[in-house]
């Protein structure tokens, strides 16, 4: 990918561009919990989007994409959000850059990568992340890397409406080879835990779906986590989100939400709660318990959170049958994309065989099976 990025930058704009990585992320376990300042357990994976860039000597940034073959250019002092395009993600992060009191001057890029758009693997992170490395790059800024985790969430708030939280960014900024991130959401610190599955793979199966609501349901989610705060905040006095409510306070909880609200702060409460307990069995290596808490977390998703799916739970439910899968469930945002297997390495192409045809009969969509494995973060290529 790499050289093809080189080529083709060397044939749009004549110059050798210099290079940067950002890889897509994985979700072991905590999902829908980064913006209630909770626990989340993410990697970054060997997919990721190389980026060429060089300066141009202009107040333009003129921007290539190898994948759609498409080019953009903006003004990089004077732009205006375009919803839905990808030059947006460029754009937001160049906007947040300037507010910061960087100096960005114009450049060329050219972007390419391997991480299928809508798998939920995050190729939005990827793509903010990777600009933001590499223009950091380029102009000599050394911006840390909390910096552009957190500078590529606020562009995606602002410039696509998505109002998701640090996980996808910050995991993409700071992966760290067969390690995972336990992160905690509150303070914007991790720390690594090494993930070593000796007979067992993770293994995503993409439902090859994406549903529409899933955007706006996701920002209901959220405002309803926020509506929960609010009303438990006369009785649990100085709470700031649902993070700072403990397990045992549950039934309390219980009698003063409204049914549809308590289902929703449940879910945050005790997937808090699983998080902590997936980092002690993966670093005992206790790779069962882990699993079992994998289907916890997707029927929680499911059944009280509800963002799941059709094709989500048919998979993952079929994948609960089978002896040499451990766990299995939903990842990311829910509503389509992936869902994350953690199952025998000498059984994985029975599964394979098994759920696609399984799927297909029961959907007509073909699935998809991505490979993972915990990698490095964002940085520059040499
Ligand atoms: C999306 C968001 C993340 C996180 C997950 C759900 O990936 O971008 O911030 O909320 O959904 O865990």
């Amino acid at each position: 990918m790499r050289e093809l990025i080189t080529k083709s930058f060397l044939e749009i704009f004549a110059q050798e561009p210099i290079h940067a990585f950002a890889p897509g992320r994985i979700n072991l376990i905590g999902e829908h919990t980064d913006y209630q300042e909770g626990f989340v357990f993410p990697a970054a994976v060997a997919q990721g989007i190389y980026f060429g860039i060089q300066k141009n000597n202009s107040n333009s940034a003129r921007i290539h994409s190898f994948d759609f073959n498409e080019d953009f250019r903006f003004d990089v002092k004077s732009f205006s959000p375009r919803k839905g395009h990808w030059g947006n993600y460029i754009m937001g992060m160049v906007s947040q850059l300037n507010q910061a009191g960087y100096e960005i001057e114009g450049f060329d890029m050219v972007f390419g990568g391997n991480i299928p758009v809508g798998s939920g693997l995050s190729s939005s992170a990827a793509l903010s992340v990777g600009v933001g490395t590499s223009i950091s790059g380029l102009f000599d800024l050394d911006i840390p890397k909390k910096s552009l985790a957190l500078y590529a969430q606020k562009s995606e708030n602002l410039f696509e409406g998505l109002n998701c939280g640090i996980m996808d960014p910050y995991a993409s900024a700071f992966g760290k080879a067969d390690h995972a991130l336990l992160l905690d959401c509150r303070s914007n610190s991790h720390e690594e835990v090494p993930i070593s599955l000796g007979q067992y793979s993770l293994l995503l199966v993409n439902t090859n779906v994406k549903h529409k609501l899933a955007d706006s349901a996701y920002n209901k989610r959220r405002s309803a986590c926020e509506e929960s705060v609010d009303i438990l905040s006369s009785t649990f006095t100085g709470i700031k989100t649902l993070r700072d409510i403990a397990e045992a306070d549950l039934p309390k909880v219980k009698s003063i939400l409204p049914k549809e609200l308590f289902s929703k702060a449940k879910h945050v409460i005790l997937e808090d709660v699983r998080v902590h307990q997936a980092g002690e069995s993966l670093r005992s290596g206790e790779l069962g318990k882990f699993g079992e808490l994998m289907k916890a977390s997707h029927k929680s998703l499911s059944q009280d959170y509800e963002v799941s799916c059709e094709e989500l739970d048919f998979l993952a439910k079929e994948s609960w049958k089978k002896k040499y899968v451990l766990g299995s469930r939903m990842m990311g945002g829910g509503f389509g994309g992936c869902t994350i297997n953690l199952l025998e390495n000498n059984h994985i192409l029975e599964f394979k065989k098994s759920i696609a045809t399984s799927y297909l009969a029961a959907f007509n969509i073909e699935p998809d099976f991505i490979e993972v494995k915990p990698s490095d973060g964002a940085r520059l290529v040499k």
